[in-house]
């Protein structure tokens, strides 16, 4: 059974996160025996929805009350006297949040961190950069930007709106899944690479995922924004939308030009808040906020905290959430490191209940894992997948996406559908129990696809 219990796990206990131990604005954690309880949990998450399983935490993440109750205490400041908040307030709370940022996450300076709504946001940042480069002659007719196969979808919608637009050429890596190793990733990569430059075009732009978001794979990041140093790449951006309290993050270690992450989906803030952290160079003034208001030209980081009249109250409840993770044993890397033990479990037990397979080894997961669904299901297009996800939440009360793998070549009878299971410090065992259930029932009583779709 799944980990219940917050303060089982020692292996964190001498754990800090990244950044200067001496100067620490991360909070203490609490002593041993008042780590938070089941019930303290279950009471963080009451707001959700009891009669459903949620075991996608990867899609828009999750939220607990204490720090619902401190946004809405942003809220009130600003409603209350707004003219006090905007010129007081809002970008010594907005500086507070980039301070902590990058402490986590361990970048050099407070300047290399902009807040931004989310990754798609941070995406067109980066991307408008290169159109720009396009437009301007930086960069020639032609010349290539590399991105995953498996890029998420708005990426690579964003990629024809700001490269291919702009004379740009798009290549992607084509990768294998199941995937059983770096290796396969590595070498398909470098292949693209090869491809990209091909007849003497440049590869501008190499934009990598941290964790693919469908299917889900941890990539080897760090080897891949080496072989693009080697090779000559210009720039990397990461794209690494769940990785904040999903998986380490030291962007130094990392080395890529840009780096980017959602904190509304496994760092406990409410929507919307990302980060982009841009490491210090000559281009850094190239990047700017796509909407435009009073601080343009003063830096990405500023521009980014005035974009104009709105809500930034998200933003502004990142010390509240460290608060929050504090009281898990070893904090955040405490947490990172029981959902990864949890979903693996889940997984092989859902795996061995259908007799199918995960989609990775655990090792190229972090709290999210590809589960194949058994053949019979007969799922056979991404409608498919989009039918019997909807079933299930309908039906069932299972809240879980499915990817659809096309069969290669003369495959038959194969997994063609996997499920994405995550694993958030709400769920239970329950959740993946009662998605087994609902699976199984669905076998027993021989409903297909084809049938869903009538
Ligand atoms: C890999 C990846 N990139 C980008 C995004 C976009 O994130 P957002 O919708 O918060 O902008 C997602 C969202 O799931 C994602 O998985």
């Amino acid at each position: 059974m799944a980990s219940r219990n917050h303060g089982r796990n020692h292996k964190n206990d001498d754990n800090h996160l990244n950044g200067d131990s001496s100067f620490s604005h991360v909070p203490k954690k609490p002593k041993l025996g008042t780590f938070i309880t089941d019930s303290e949990i279950q009471s963080e998450f009451a707001h959700h929805d009891p009669a459903v399983a949620r075991i996608n935490n990867g899609s828009f993440g999750c939220c607990p009350a204490s720090v619902i109750s401190a946004q809405q205490k942003w809220q009130l400041k600003n409603l209350r006297q707004p003219d006090h908040f905007y010129f007081n307030e809002l970008r010594k709370g907005i500086l507070h949040s980039r301070t902590l940022i990058r402490e986590i996450i361990n970048a050099d300076q407070v300047d290399e961190i902009s807040i931004v709504d989310n990754a798609t946001t941070a995406t067109a940042i980066v991307l408008q950069q290169t159109a720009w480069a396009f437009q301007e002659g930086k960069f020639q007719n032609g010349d290539v930007v590399v991105m995953l196969h498996y890029a998420y979808g708005s990426v690579k919608k964003s990629m024809e709106a700001y490269v291919t637009r702009a004379g740009g050429k798009v290549i992607e890596v084509q990768l294998p899944f199941p995937v059983n190793s770096n290796e396969e990733i590595i070498s398909e990569f470098r292949r693209a690479l090869e491809r990209g430059r091909a007849g003497g075009s440049r590869v501008r732009l190499a934009v990598i995922d941290h964790v693919t978001s469908m299917p889900s794979v941890v990539i080897p990041v760090r080897d891949l924004v080496k072989i693009c140093r080697e090779e000559g790449v210009d720039q990397v951006f990461v794209d690494a939308a769940h990785a904040i309290g999903c998986i380490d993050v030291d962007v130094k270690e990392i080395g890529a030009d840009f780096y980017t992450s959602n904190l509304h989906k496994w760092f406990f803030c409410p929507p919307s808040i990302a980060f982009l952290y841009s490491r210090k160079s000559p281009r850094c003034s190239e990047l700017h906020h796509p909407v435009v208001s009073h601080e343009y030209g003063n830096g990405l980081a500023v521009e980014s905290a005035w974009i104009g009249t709105r809500d930034y109250s998200s933003q502004l409840v990142v010390p509240e959430v460290l608060e929050f993770v504090s009281r898990f044993e070893g904090g955040i890397e405490g947490i990172k490191s029981r959902n990864h033990e949890a979903v693996v479990e889940m997984g092989r037990m859902l795996a061995t209940a259908w007799g199918t397979h995960l989609g990775t080894p655990p090792d190229m997961c972090a709290s999210m894992i590809m589960v194949g669904l058994p053949a019979c299901l007969g799922i056979s297009s991404d409608s498919d997948a989009m039918n019997l996800r909807a079933h299930l939440r309908d039906v069932f009360g299972v809240e879980v996406p499915i990817y659809y793998r096309p069969p290669k070549d003369g495959e038959i009878g194969v997994v063609t559908g996997y499920a994405r299971i995550s694993y958030q410090v709400y769920n239970r065992a329950d959740d993946y129990y009662k998605f087994r259930d609902a699976i199984n029932q669905l076998v027993r009583n021989k409903v297909t696809c084809a049938l869903l779709s009538n």
